[in-house]
């Protein structure tokens, strides 16, 4: 199975993803998750010790690595480089395993805001392809509100988006341009999740409001996931409501996929 999560910038897009990567492992399933953020953060979401974390580098910032797969140095612009390097090896070799949960990070490509044909810019999306035709068990990729890195290959093969949203018209606009997006590419397995949710007045904004996206579930609002932050604990672990919430969802997309 796999998932993309997306939407607006700090909805809650890393927190659903290291719920759902836990909840996953905790079913016994091989979870591979994906930090597609350009800041990534995931594993703290996860709570990954420190000395797992310090294991842990962004694929896009692997500079030796990058000249030898496609031939040039990053960031070199123009000029020739390999547009599909080799990158089978990639996800098991730089993935980092905790709870069964294997994350890992794509890291940031500074494109100067002109679509950048660079050597970690191929990198990157080869190896996005490659997840995409990988055979993974449960694969889980936190992204960003944008879909210009899901190529054709996600259509066939990530079983579905889900946009996370917070009960708030902005944050239901940005779904729905993703929506608009991921249609654009031929993508229409598209779920919403509701985030910080605090009462059924916001549960039935979001019914109401979904820009056509059936509602896969909520998450209640909960001060203790800044708490797990500032004592870098798992989400999963300190905050029960979101443990259960996520179990639901889980069960939604079983049932859905
Ligand atoms: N259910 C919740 N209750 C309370 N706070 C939450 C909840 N979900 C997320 N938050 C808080 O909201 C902030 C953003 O959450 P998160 O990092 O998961 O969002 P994001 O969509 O991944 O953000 P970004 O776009 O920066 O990657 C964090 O400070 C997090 O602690
Ligand atoms: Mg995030």
């Amino acid at each position: 199975m796999k998932l993309a999560i997306t939407g607006k910038g700090g909805v809650g897009k890393t927190t659903l993803t290291a719920l759902l990567a836990q909840a996953y492992a905790d079913a016994g399933r091989d979870v591979l998750a994906v930090d597609a953020d350009p800041s990534p953060c995931l594993a703290g979401a996860l709570g990954f010790p420190d000395e797992l974390r310090a294991e842990l580098h962004p694929i896009s910032e692997m500079d030796e690595l990058i000249e030898e797969r496609t031939g040039a140095k990053k960031g070199t612009i123009g000029g020739f480089f390999t547009i599909n390097p080799r990158v089978d090896d990639i996800p098991d070799r730089f993935s980092v395993l905790h709870r069964g949960v294997r994350l890992l990070e794509m890291g940031a490509v500074d494109t100067g805001g002109r679509g950048c044909i660079c050597p970690e810019a191929a990198m990157l999306k080869t190896l996005f392809t490659h997840l995409m035709f990988r055979d993974e068990d449960v694969l889980l990729m936190d992204m960003y509100a944008g879909v210009e890195h899901l190529g054709r290959a996600t259509v066939d093969f990530v079983d579905a988006m889900i946009v996370v949203v917070e009960p708030t018209r902005r944050s239901l606009g940005t779904a729905n341009q993703i929506k608009k997006l991921a249609y654009d590419i031929g993508l229409d397995r598209l779920y919403l999740v509701g985030n910080k949710v605090r009462n059924e007045d916001e549960s039935q904004f979001l019914e109401m409001e979904t820009p056509g996206l059936p509602v896969l579930g909520f998450l209640p609002t909960d001060l203790k996931v800044q708490e797990a932050d500032r004592l870098g604990i798992p989400v999963y672990d300190h905050v029960p409501v979101l443990k259960s919430a996520v179990e639901k969802i889980k069960v939604g997309l079983d049932a859905g996929l």
